[in-house]
């Protein structure tokens, strides 16, 4: 397959940066371009799925929406790292706590991500296979995030198929137990893609909701919480 991909519009692969921030939302992708990039271009909006390149204090940037799950965002990952070179992938995205102290606001760096998708069923036998991101990202990403002064928790996220889970009691206390930070839905099929290609992915987390508590938020702390999380992403990246 040539460029322009199914999903993917641009006609060049300089169109895009060697970095691809992606949130799951497009409309987030175009936030962050609109507060955080200069010199910005449009490279992408077939299925609504925006994306655009610009720089970060000098330095050139992507960013673009994966849509939600798994099977949406894996489409995006392996065409950006299989047919237009990218080196670096970083999810930006919000999860719910599944810890007493993973609190609302709180940045979560995943370290590893465990899923009930069948991505890998027959890829490794009976092996079950550890998704995890680039360490020397993860490292960078922690250390800058303490730097800034945010709350942050490195450790397992679960990426669930499924927002409206059924799951066992029993299952879900296990993974508590275990240590699960947090649940979203993507960072399992990112750290495949970006192992099958031997490129890089990172994910990196705003708290959004407690699936132990009831917590309420203000809209205005929630938009500083997306911020701070885009800005440490946009300070990791490399170009
Ligand atoms: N489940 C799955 N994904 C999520 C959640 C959740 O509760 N919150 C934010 N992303």
């Amino acid at each position: 397959m040539t460029i322009p991909t199914p999903h993917i519009s641009a006609t060049s692969k300089d169109q895009i940066a060697k970095t691809v921030l992606m949130p799951g939302d497009p409309l987030r992708a175009k936030f962050i371009a609109d507060n955080f990039l200069e010199n910005v271009e449009q490279f992408n909006e077939t299925r609504g799925m925006l994306g655009y390149t610009g720089y970060y204090k000098g330095k050139r940037v992507s960013v673009m929406g994966s849509g939600m799950g798994i099977p949406s965002s894996m489409i995006y990952y392996n065409e950006l790292f299989n047919f237009y070179d990218v080196d670096c992938i970083i999810r930006v995205g919000t999860a719910g706590s599944m810890q007493e102290d993973v609190k609302l606001h709180d940045i979560v760096i995943a370290t590893s991500a465990c899923s009930e998708s069948s991505i890998n069923d027959n890829l490794f036998g009976n092996i079950h296979f550890s998704s995890t991101p680039d360490f020397e990202l993860l490292m960078k990403a922690y250390n800058k995030s303490i730097d800034l002064g945010y709350t942050t928790h490195c450790g397992q996220v679960h990426s669930s198929d499924q927002f409206y889970s059924e799951m066992e009691p029993k299952v879900f206390e296990n993974l508590r137990k275990y240590g699960i930070l947090c649940v979203e839905m993507e960072s399992y099929g990112l750290f495949m893609a970006a192992r099958k290609h031997g490129k890089k992915g990172l994910g990196i987390f705003t708290i959004s909701d407690s699936l132990i508590e009831n917590v309420a938020d203000s809209a205005e702390n929630r938009q500083k919480s997306y911020t701070n999380m885009m800005e440490l992403a946009l300070e990791v990246a490399e170009d």
